[in-house]
């Protein structure tokens, strides 16, 4: 990827002015009820450099963000920066903006009925979900790894896996911390039902980040996820996107079974450990149970031997 694709008709075209200045002041309150709301859930919820990048950034100083303001403030941290698009760019877009970190939002804003839902992503859900961890300088290195990686893989007509990596990271990834499983996926931190539902509900599966496992998950876009991959870190997340040759991974991933969002690969080595220990000890009840009804089998022979031989 060249500098000079970026003046390319087919990515050029596509940004828009945001016209900050004619949002009306409905919408902006439906930005600070958004707001509030999200920043009171996400409490003990959300990564920690979630919050510092909304703090970093002044993200709560009322109102949608002005992107030209914001970009310069995000650009000094990262060397990122948000420009407005009308809707959905080409893949090859969207790839080229990410590898020379520009990341690009919408800037519409949902209508005060549709606060508890939006299939669409508007203004909320790109700058409020997105950009705070683009603040975060390890996470905003790994989606411009993730723009240089889209753009190969047109090359080699596996985008469907590679969006898959975007999904279950970018959109709804979990991350292990001290204090506890965190979100950092745009698609829960902008959404107050999957932002508990996400780390509290009994009925989602949560498994450890494999991204051969990640490429073979399908994943469903119009309700809560069935499943997570959980991260330990951002380094991990970025290193392994780094060291992988996605070239031989692609090839040798075309004929690998698919999966379902909720199928569960790994189990944590503690978890095995105590399967194994149960299993154990359900054989061990089994045998004693067995050799408790020979031996009664036995003694009741015996018994009927006696009284009949009498
Ligand atoms: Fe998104």
């Amino acid at each position: 990827m060249q500098a000079s694709d970026l003046y390319q008709p087919e990515v050029r075209d596509q940004f828009i002015d945001q016209a900050h200045s004619t949002y009306t002041a409905a919408e902006h309150r439906v930005w600070d009820i958004l707001f509030a709301r999200q920043s009171h859930i996400l409490r003990d919820r959300a990564h920690p450099d979630f919050f510092r990048g909304l703090a970093k950034l002044s993200l709560g100083r009322g109102g949608v963000p002005d992107f030209a303001v914001l970009s310069e403030e995000l650009y000094a941290l990262t060397g990122w920066e948000v420009r407005a698009v009308s809707g959905l760019v080409s893949d090859y877009a969207f790839f080229s903006y990410l590898s020379q970190r520009i990341f690009v939002s919408g800037r519409f804003i949902r209508r005060p009925e549709q606060l508890d839902y939006l299939q669409e992503p508007d203004v909320f859900h790109d700058i409020f979900g997105h950009v705070p961890m683009l603040a975060n300088p390890i996470f905003a290195d790994y989606m411009q790894a993730y723009g240089e990686g889209g753009l190969r893989s047109l090359e080699f007509g596996a985008l469907h896996k590679l969006a898959r990596l975007y999904w279950y990271t970018v959109e709804f990834g979990l991350i292990q911390t001290p204090e506890g499983l965190r979100a950092y996926g745009a698609g829960i931190t902008s959404s107050a039902k999957e932002s508990i539902y996400s780390l509290e509900s009994p009925d989602a599966t949560r498994q450890a980040f494999s991204l051969e496992r990640i490429l073979q998950t399908r994943y469903q876009i119009d309700s809560l996820q069935a499943g997570y991959f959980v991260i330990d870190s951002f380094e991990q997340l970025l290193n392994t996107t780094l060291n992988t040759d996605f070239g031989p991974l692609y090839r040798s991933l075309a004929s690998a079974p698919e999966f379902e969002p909720d199928d569960v690969a790994y189990l944590s080595g503690k978890i095995l450990l105590e399967l194994y220990q149960i299993r154990c000890i359900v054989r061990l009840r089994h045998v004693r149970r067995k050799k408790a009804n020979s031996f009664s089998r036995i003694i009741n022979r015996d018994w009927h031997d006696r009284h009949l031989s009498r």
